[in-house]
């Protein structure tokens, strides 16, 4: 009844378990939520006040389908100034959260026979794109060598690229391994997609939460012929505690960026007026609350991290970037619990929802099977104490 694009979605290995969490809630159990996806952090009150006072004066009308002058502008300064990469007003398209943004750069730059590289692990929504766009998503999993774990693998990269390839989507720094990508990896990257003429499609979404001295490198500041084959993509989501108001953009070179205006004038027009008015505050109005909130992401990923570092048969990676770990818990598959059998990062999920009671992500939404997904956007103090209730629901294994 319906088109193979709709049937050939992999549904999302995450809602199973998310109406779980929901039951259980429902039920009064205390679930600690290690999953979130967003900042547990309130908007900044100079943002809210920006879209209400954009509702007082009736700036509540349809805009340029690429977003508000202002707006582009601003976000023209902010590459300027943070990310080193020139671009004019008519390089940017702004959009309804990153993910638009994503798929509209997606569906410009490719189509049935096409073939997009994304490396894994990886967000679970780029393979859908691609499949929407009626293309072939290539995976191509990170380096294996001890020291560079989630370190992008360029050789195999390369081995993975044919004639039908168009593009590689990257994510720095990176949902779900927390990686951030150095420059000198970026630049064999560029150099190798310069070779082959092919885009690169870099997530940054995540670009001001690193710690512990980690540098976030945008590709397009590499050269100017890495400027040439970026599509950058970013928004304010993440930095800016705004995931509801729905901000994206895309920068890039202007026959793309005018493409992908074309896709969005036909699909959704232009981002909220309201949320575009919000979004200019944020970027041009006081930067402190960024710095707060990373400030507290730092602290928890610290205690995170040296917490799992410590448990038997955990391994981690020390990642500097967004707000998540992903520890490697194959050591248990083969256990038991009871009758429970742990064979995989979902029956891992299930049983720490269970029996600990707290929600974690499966690594196999990520393609990462030997792994759970650790976010730390939660409070200090949920944090330790689902972290007690992992390390002991873990110590239950035989
Ligand atoms: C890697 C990555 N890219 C993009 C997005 C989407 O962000 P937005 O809220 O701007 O659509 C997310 C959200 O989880 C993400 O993790």
């Amino acid at each position: 009844m319906f088109s193979d694009r709709a049937i050939n979605l992999t549904p999302s290995a995450t809602v199973e378990l998310n109406a779980k969490v929901a039951q259980l809630k429902k039920d009064g159990i205390d679930i600690i939520k290690l999953n979130i996806g967003e900042p547990d952090f309130g908007t900044p009150e100079n943002i809210k006040r920006a879209a209400k006072q954009a509702i007082d004066e009736e700036f509540t009308k349809y805009t340029p389908v690429p977003g508000i002058p202002e707006l582009r502008q601003a976000i023209c300064h902010k590459l300027k100034a943070e990310n080193g990469i020139d671009y004019q007003p008519n390089e940017i398209c702004v959009s309804t959260g990153a993910k638009q943004a994503l798929i509209n750069a997606v569906l410009v730059i490719a189509q049935a026979g096409d073939e997009v590289i994304i490396p894994t692990p990886c967000w679970v929504s780029y393979e859908e794109m691609v499949r929407i766009a009626g293309a072939e998503p290539v995976l191509v999993p990170v380096s294996q060598q001890p020291g560079r774990e989630f370190d992008l693998d360029i050789a195999a990269i390369e081995k993975a690229v044919t004639p039908r390839t168009r593009a590689i989507i990257i994510n720095t720094p990176n949902n779900p391994t927390g990686a951030v990508y150095l420059k000198e990896t970026l630049e064999q990257l560029v150099e190798l997609a310069v070779r082959y003429e092919l885009y690169i499609i870099t997530d940054e979404v995540y670009e001001k939460l690193l710690y512990n001295g980690a540098v976030h490198v945008s590709v397009a500041s590499l050269s100017p012929e890495a400027r040439k084959i970026s599509i950058t993509v970013n928004g304010l989501s993440k930095s800016y505690a705004m995931t509801g108001w729905r901000i994206g953009y895309v920068a890039a070179d202007r026959p793309i960026v005018a493409a992908i205006s074309g896709i969005q004038g036909h699909m959704t027009s232009c981002a909220s007026s309201i949320a575009q008015r919000a979004a200019l505050e944020a970027l041009t109005g006081p930067q402190k609350s960024v710095e707060v909130m990373r400030e507290e992401f730092s602290r928890r990923r610290n205690m995170m991290y040296s917490r799992l570092k410590t448990m038997p048969g955990i391994t981690c990676s020390d990642a500097n970037g967004a707000f998540y770990l992903l520890p490697d818990i194959s050591a248990y598959y083969g256990k038991r619990y009871g009758s429970t059998i742990i064979r995989d990062s979902c029956d891992m999920a299930n049983f720490l929802l269970d029996q600990a009671h707290i929600a974690v992500v499966p690594g196999a939404s990520f393609r990462a099977p030997d792994c759970l997904r650790l976010s730390y956007s939660n409070s200090m103090e949920n944090l330790q104490k689902g972290l007690d209730r992992f390390e002991e629901a873990l110590s239950y294994l035989k």
